[in-house]
Formats: C-alpha cells, sequence, structure tokens
C-alpha cells in the first residue's frame, strides 16, 4: 500500500481512497495486535521525533508504534538539540535523514514543518502543530468507524474553539463526507480556507449557537478552550458557560450519539465529567486508536 504523498503535513495530502485505506487497515492491525499476532512491518527502522510541545499521547503511541513493528524511535526535544542553538532546519533536516527512515515533529508555526519536509530525503509527519493535528483525526475517523460502521452521511458537532484539531477534523469530514456543524464564540472560527475548500465536498456549517450544532448530531466533538499555543489567559472566559459540552447540551443530540475529545480534557471547562466519564464517550478508545492509525501510517509511508 503506498500514498501519492511523501509526507503528512495535514490531511489534505491524503486522497479519499487513501484516508480510507488507512482507517481499514488501522482496524486490521488492531484486530492483530489483540490477537497477538503484529508482524515486524518495519523491522530495522528508525523513527525521529521531535517536539516543540509538550505530548503524552502523541509522544507515547509514536514510539510504541515503532517498537511494536520491530523498528524503534527516538525522541528529541527541541531544546536539546542544535536548533536551539541556532542550526537551520534545512541542515537538520537533511542530517537526520542520513540516519532515520521518518521524522515526526510537533511544532508551533506549521512553516516549519513545510521547510522540514522540502529539505528532508524522508517522510515527515505533522505530530500537531498550531494549525493542524491530521495524526488525532485519523484516530478519530477510525473511532467512528469502529462505533458507527460507516462515515459517510453522518452529521459531526464541533463545539468550542475553532483550533488546530478543529481545522483537521474539517479535511477529515471533506474526506469521509460528513457533515459538519461548527459552534464558536465570534471570532474563534476555524481557518476560513480550510472550510472553504471543505464546503466544496461536504456541508460545513458555522454557527455561534452550540444548541443548533448539537441538533440531531451523530457525534459530539470538543477540545480545550486554551491550546498550547494560546497566550492570553482570559480566554477561557469566552465559552464558558456557553460552549461548555454537559449533559444539557448532549440532550440535542441523537440518543445514541458519542462524545470524542482528543484529551487533554479540562474537566468542568469545555467539558463536564458527567460528559467525558458518562456512557456516551468513546474517549479512552480514541486515545488508543492513535497507537493504531499511526501504526498504518508509517508502514504506508516508510514502505511508500
Ligand atoms: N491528543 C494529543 O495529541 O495528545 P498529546 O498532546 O498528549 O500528545
Ligand atoms: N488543541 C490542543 C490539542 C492538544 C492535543 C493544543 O494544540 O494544545
Amino acid at each position: 500500500m503506498k500514498l501519492k504523498t511523501k509526507n503528512l503535513l495535514t490531511l489534505s495530502d491524503l486522497t479519499k481512497k487513501e484516508f480510507n485505506q488507512l482507517i481499514d487497515f488501522s482496524i486490521k492491525l488492531k484486530k492483530e495486535l489483540k490477537k497477538e499476532k503484529t508482524k515486524p512491518l518495519l523491522k530495522n527502522k528508525t523513527l525521529t521525533m521531535i517536539f516543540q510541545k509538550p505530548s503524552t499521547r502523541t509522544r507515547v503511541s509514536f514510539e510504541v508504534a515503532m517498537f511494536q513493528l520491530g523498528g524503534h524511535a527516538i525522541n528529541l526535544s527541541s531544546n536539546d538539540m542544535q536548533l536551539s542553538r541556532g542550526e537551520s532546519i534545512e541542515d537538520t533536516a537533511k542530517t537526520l535523514s542520513r540516519y532515520t527512515d521518518c521524522i515526526m515533529a510537533r511544532v508551533y508555526d506549521h512553516n516549519l514543518l513545510e521547510k522540514l519536509s522540502e529539505f528532508s530525503a524522508v517522510p515527515v509527519i505533522n505530530g500537531l502543530s498550531d494549525t493542524f493535528h491530521p495524526c488525532q483525526i485519523l484516530a478519530d475517523f477510525m473511532t467512528i468507524k469502529e462505533k458507527k460502521r460507516k462515515l459517510k452521511g453522518l452529521k459531526l458537532a464541533w463545539i468550542g474553539d475553532g483550533n488546530n484539531v478543529c481545522n483537521s477534523m474539517i479535511n477529515g469530514c471533506a474526506l469521509a463526507e460528513m457533515k459538519m456543524s461548527i459552534a464558536t464564540p465570534k471570532g474563534f472560527e476555524p481557518n476560513r480556507r480550510v472550510v472553504n475548500k471543505a464546503q466544496k465536498f461536504t456541508d460545513i456549517e458555522i454557527t455561534t449557537d452550540p444548541s443548533k450544532a448539537i441538533k440531531n448530531a451523530d457525534i459530539v466533538v470538543t477540545d480545550t478552550f486554551t491550546s498550547i499555543h494560546n497566550r492570553d489567559p482570559k480566554r477561557t472566559k469566552k465559552f464558558i458557560p456557553k460552549y461548555q459540552v454537559n449533559s444539557n447540551l448532549m440532550k440535542h443530540a441523537k440518543k445514541n450519539a458519542i462524545f470524542m475529545h482528543c484529551l487533554p480534557a479540562k474537566r468542568g471547562s469545555e467539558v463536564t465529567s458527567s460528559v467525558i466519564d458518562g456512557p456516551q464517550s468513546v474517549v479512552w478508545d480514541e486515545a488508543e486508536n492513535r497507537l493504531h492509525t499511526q501504526k498504518a501510517l508509517l508502514v504506508f509511508l516508510i514502505h511508500a
């Protein structure tokens, strides 16, 4: 299985067919793992991970993915690299390409990933930038497919901040032909260019009314109101209480709707404990599925 793209910087690097193949392959890899039948598909391959920002799930799931597939992962904080002393991205990319088979980077500025991929001879994966989080959304759509048995035609409601995860979710809905309704306060809408592009493929609604967005939704999603790159300490006040996903708001969604959150969550802020710990929540499967989708992605990119 091969991807047309060398890198995965945003989900729009993928075709619809590739997106669906990645999800189906992830489901297969998950089943193989549960039966203890994982094949060493990345034997002797190495992934370099660069983190400018903190991480729990991304770091651990990529590292475990490489280990379980017979490969190895190297974890680097950008502060410990010569990058922090002024070595250029260009020289860093060229050097790392001589040692490893793939680079995953979590960065602030998305342009840094573009530069890294331009000068890297090996695939570059976006492990979150200020603008996108494609790996998260692969895991989210795998989770939706497991729970709903289909993607096309479902309605997904995004409540809260139109942030990096939201931008990637919009790309995902366009690829999956799922309807998306986004409720954000004024001034916190997702990237306009991402929305305009996605609207050519599916129905993307933007509103300031959470109960309108969530009406008849099959999937309800939120994320922290303060992302790592946000600096304004008063930011959260613009979202609470109207944009909190709580049991009252969930009543407007379909009865069998699922609740998703990429984590880390701030209970009592963007979501209440009653929802995130309640029967509709699938957040732990969602977190686990990072492992399976990243395995699929690594195999597709490294063997391309
Ligand atoms: N969802 C996610 O990317 O989590 P981490 O920040 O812990 O990697
Ligand atoms: N929007 C969050 C996601 C964390 C996984 C952030 O960028 O901090």
